[in-house]
């Protein structure tokens, strides 16, 4: 939008700040619908996993998509051969149900009293480990083009973490909307222990119908192993764009409990103390921490 001088409005400051992955212009102009549906999640937490599961709920078992994020596109990422009108313009044209992944905190989402918001949370060392290989993980091109260095070592890549404080700052955010009736959250764990369980919570809460083919079939596109077999499809900003990780390392490990191999316990207390300093109480049982 212009202002009659031809100059651009100031933003209200909830919108964030201008960052390689968050364009705070679409958050503000994005235009909500009641039928859209969003992901929100904490890095690492299984968003793309959850993008997955929703769009083969959504579809009856689609395996046709080049890159996952053409057909459930990450809300406030920027895209370099966009503008952020044009963004708007592509999500505008999107048919319903739309889905989005967003890692924006409650105070960022737009619409939040108007859509369906579905939550995937994972335990804050798991999520601290598998951004650690996210980082080990990127081609040489990902790198430069983003300027994220190597960690020097594990020890600092929890410091950064820490500070960075991204998993602190989401899961205190979404804590107040916990039982609000268009948040649904679901635990990574219990989606490992019992997806389809899950699945039936999710198609539940969206009220969509789904045969008992189409359900098996987005059990098993939405497998690990299935996951794993097709990298390519979740390893790229969308379907233009080269891979960003090297081939294979996307879908990792996807384990409950993997930090063990890798933490001191030292570093699980710094990181649990941090949770316990910021979350309430009934949060942090609920996360089992
Ligand atoms: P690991 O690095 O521990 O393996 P996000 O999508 O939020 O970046 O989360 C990535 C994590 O989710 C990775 O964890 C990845 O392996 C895991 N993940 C992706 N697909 C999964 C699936 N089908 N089942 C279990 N975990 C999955």
């Amino acid at each position: 939008m212009i202002t009659s001088h031809g100059e651009t409005p100031a933003l209200d400051p909830r919108w964030g700040e201008n960052t390689p992955t968050h364009d705070p212009q679409v958050l503000a102009h994005f235009e909500p619908r009641h039928s859209d549906i969003l992901i929100t999640t904490a890095p690492k937490s299984g968003t793309t996993w959850m993008q997955q599961i929703l769009h083969q709920l959504r579809s009856g078992g689609d395996t046709h998509f080049s890159s996952i994020n053409d057909v459930v596109p990450w809300l406030e990422k920027p895209n370099a051969h966009q503008t952020w009108q044009q963004r708007l313009q592509q999500f505008a044209e999107l048919p319903d149900p739309r889905i989005f992944k967003t890692h924006c905190t409650a105070e960022q989402t737009p619409g939040i009293d108007r859509v369906n918001i579905i939550l995937s949370s994972r335990d804050p060392r798991d999520c601290c480990v598998s951004m650690y290989h996210h980082i080990l993980n990127m081609t040489e091109a990902t790198r430069a083009q983003t300027g994220i260095p190597y960690p020097p070592s594990f020890d600092q890549h929890v410091e950064q973490w820490l500070a960075g404080g991204a998993w602190y700052r989401n899961i205190k955010s979404w804590w107040p909307y916990y039982d609000h009736t268009n948040v649904l959250w679901l635990r990574y764990q219990d989606m490992k222990r019992d997806l389809a369980t899950c699945m039936t919570q999710i198609t539940d809460f969206l009220k969509w119908q789904i045969t008992a083919e189409q359900k098996a079939r987005a059990l098993e596109y939405s497998s690990f192993e299935w996951m794993k077999q097709h990298d390519e499809k979740f390893s790229r900003q969308d379907s233009t764009d080269k891979p960003l990780f090297k081939p294979g390392q996307f879908i990792r490990k996807g384990e409950v409990g993997s930090h063990q191999q890798l933490m001191t316990a030292e570093q699980e207390e710094r990181i649990l103390n941090q949770a316990h300093q910021c979350l309430d109480k009934d949060c942090l049982r609920f996360l089992e921490l």
